[in-house]
């Protein structure tokens, strides 16, 4: 198989100055796209721009408003989008029952991690129009189908953004516009922070063996495959999700 290129593409990434977002702006970049990265902090944005040469557009995803503005601009200095990645997402607060659970803390993970990629997609639209083989990427999680106790609103926001991925996939048919989602499993993201936020990682051997693969995840698994599924080689896939997680949620657990 020859290698993807994305030269002359324009790729937006969404929470894209770090973590698993970072990997992935860092391999579009070295396929030649053109790399727009939208994040809330200001510090890693900077940092990650100067990192890959890209360009940094300050965005909170769950702001209709700021969204609106960020596409506008995508317009008047593009013309138009090849790829949209709605990567952006938090997972706080992780821990509450339901008795604890904030409902202010429910409605602004589903705002970020569902409201987010809804508004990015909408307004994206117009400019995805323009482009020949557009593509929408949505990351959403193995917690779309499976849950630790007390997530209420990460796993919600997740299952959402699954079935948002189908039902754009299906919308979107007639814009030519393929509609996909990547479901991580356990990504360390501890190199990939900003700088002042960096942590070393140490992973135990029940860590590892967990994972049929035996390691856990990083984000270059995950640009990998976000490469081939926003290129026109997958060019037969929509409406679909790749579970990406080392197998651990076909490992079936009796003790
Ligand atoms: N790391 C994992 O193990 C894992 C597993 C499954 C799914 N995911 C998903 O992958 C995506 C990336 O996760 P990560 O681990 O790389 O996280 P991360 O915290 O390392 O990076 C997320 C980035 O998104 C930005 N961001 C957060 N809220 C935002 C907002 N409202 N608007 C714009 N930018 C915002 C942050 O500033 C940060 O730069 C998330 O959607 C997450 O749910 C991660």
């Amino acid at each position: 198989m020859s290698e993807i290129t994305y030269k002359g593409k324009v790729v937006l990434i969404t929470g894209g100055a770090q973590g698993i977002g970072l990997g992935m702006a860092e391999a579009f970049a070295k396929a030649d796209a053109t790399v727009l990265l939208a994040d809330q902090d200001e510090e890693a944005g900077k940092e990650a721009q100067q990192r890959l040469q890209a360009t940094f557009i300050p965005c909170d995803v769950a702001k209709e408003e700021e969204v609106r503005q960020m596409m506008k601009q995508i317009g008047e200095e593009h013309g138009r989008l090849d790829v949209l990645i709605n990567n952006a997402g938090i997972s706080e607060p992780f821990h509450g029952t339901l008795d604890e659970l904030q409902l202010t803390d429910f409605d602004r993970v589903l705002a970020v991690n569902l409201r987010g990629p809804l508004l990015c997609a909408k307004y994206a639209l117009a400019l995805l129009r323009k482009s020949d083989h557009p593509a929408i990427l949505n990351i959403t999680s193995t917690r779309a189908f499976m849950s630790e106790p007390h997530t209420f609103a990460y796993t919600a926001s997740k299952g959402g953004l699954e079935a948002l991925t189908h039902a754009l996939a299906v919308s979107l048919a007639e814009d030519r516009v393929r509609v996909n989602a990547i479901a991580p499993g356990w990504i360390e993201v501890g190199d990939w922070q900003k700088q002042s936020g960096r942590y070393a990682t140490q992973h135990t051997q029940e860590d590892k063996e967990q994972h049929p693969v035996g390691r856990v995840g990083i984000p270059e698994d995950i640009a990998e495959a976000a490469l081939f599924l926003c290129s026109d080689k997958a060019g037969f896939i929509t409406g679909q999700h790749l579970i990406i997680d080392g197998g651990m949620t076909v490992k079936m657990i009796y003790n």
